[in-house]
């Protein structure tokens, strides 16, 4: 780990904006969380007198639930805003939220909305860092930082990694962010699906693969992600069925035996059971879908740690 490393007063937009450096740095940093974490003492002291806000406006449970446990185990306060309980509720913007919530001294925002752009709102109106938790279908950084941090765990590297995300990819923030993410750091990416759930100029863009056919895409996989089926954001009828998605694209013990053998197996959750991936393999040994929640602890610990300045 670079002990000089610093990520002071930076927002996290999405991963284009850090280098692959920076990134392998907030993954060695993200190992130290992760020691810590381990501990039976698991606080440190370092973010004392910071005050950080969760302004969740789309719904979560993992990404916020693991924001505030990072936030408490770093000591620093945690302020959640409830946005159906909100004053939002009666009509006021997103920019009269944020400078009345900025009025009460919040040093960091952690914001998931449906509109993508709205971090940089919060940033222009707060002055003060801004974490994307996911913003309409654009990014997702955080999620793709601990998807990439459990593959580097368990393999030592992301360079020359094969992975395979499959499903609703049209839809999908976090397959854009690990795009950016696993390709910046030299993993080889393979993105499958239904054609009218895959945009076509994914290859020019990303420089990934693509195909649309489960087995090609699965061929000599490292580590498999299953994409959740986002039926709230599906509005024109971009596949037939639940069962004829599933027929030709699920994950389950069978289809895996075409990636290599003991791939890893991910989802970022939620996960539609049946629809995208069998019980019987998310609840198997090769999954690490559960890791993944808990590397998300570690690696928002990390990140908050970075930005706000945070000592060992
Ligand atoms: N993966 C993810 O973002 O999950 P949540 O919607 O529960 O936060």
């Amino acid at each position: 780990m670079n002990n000089n490393f610093s990520l002071l007063g930076r927002n996290l937009y999405d991963l284009d904006d850090f280098t692959e450096e920076e990134i392998i740095n907030i993954l060695e940093v993200s190992k130290v969380m992760k020691e810590i974490n381990s501990r039976e003492y698991k606080k440190l002291p370092t973010l004392k007198g910071k005050t950080i806000c969760t302004l969740f406006v789309e719904n979560s449970t993992r990404t916020r639930m693991s924001f505030e446990l990072a936030a408490n185990r770093l000591s620093a306060d945690v302020v959640t805003f409830e946005a159906t309980t909100s004053s939002l509720q009666k009509g006021e913007s997103l920019q009269d939220t944020v400078t009345t919530l900025n009025a009460m001294g919040i040093d960091l925002y952690v914001i998931r909305h449906s509109c993508a752009g709205s971090p940089q709102i919060v940033n222009k109106h707060s002055g003060k860092p801004v974490m994307n938790a996911g913003d309409g279908r654009h990014a997702h950084p955080t999620q793709a930082l601990l998807d990439m941090y459990s593959i580097y765990e368990k393999t030592g590297t992301i360079k020359g990694m094969k992975i395979a995300i499959v499903g609703d990819i049209v839809n999908s923030r976090v397959v854009r962010s690990n795009l950016i993410g696993m390709i910046k750091l030299g993993a080889e990416v393979t993105v499958c699906g239904p054609r009218t759930l895959v945009p076509s100029h994914l290859e020019e863009v990303y420089g990934c693969k693509v195909t649309y056919d489960l087995k090609t895409a699965l061929k000599d996989a490292d580590a498999v992600m299953g994409l959740r089926m986002q039926l709230e954001r599906q509005t024109e009828g971009l596949f037939p069925s639940l069962e004829e998605y599933s027929k030709h694209y699920v994950l389950s013990k069978q289809t895996i035996k075409w990636a290599k053998k003991d791939a890893l197996v991910m989802h970022p959750g939620p996960m539609n059971r049946g629809v995208e991936i069998l019980p019987e393999l998310a609840d198997s040994s090769q999954s690490i879908i559960l890791e993944q929640v808990s590397n998300g602890v570690a690696v928002r610990m990390a990140l908050l740690f970075l930005i706000l300045g945070g000592r060992f």
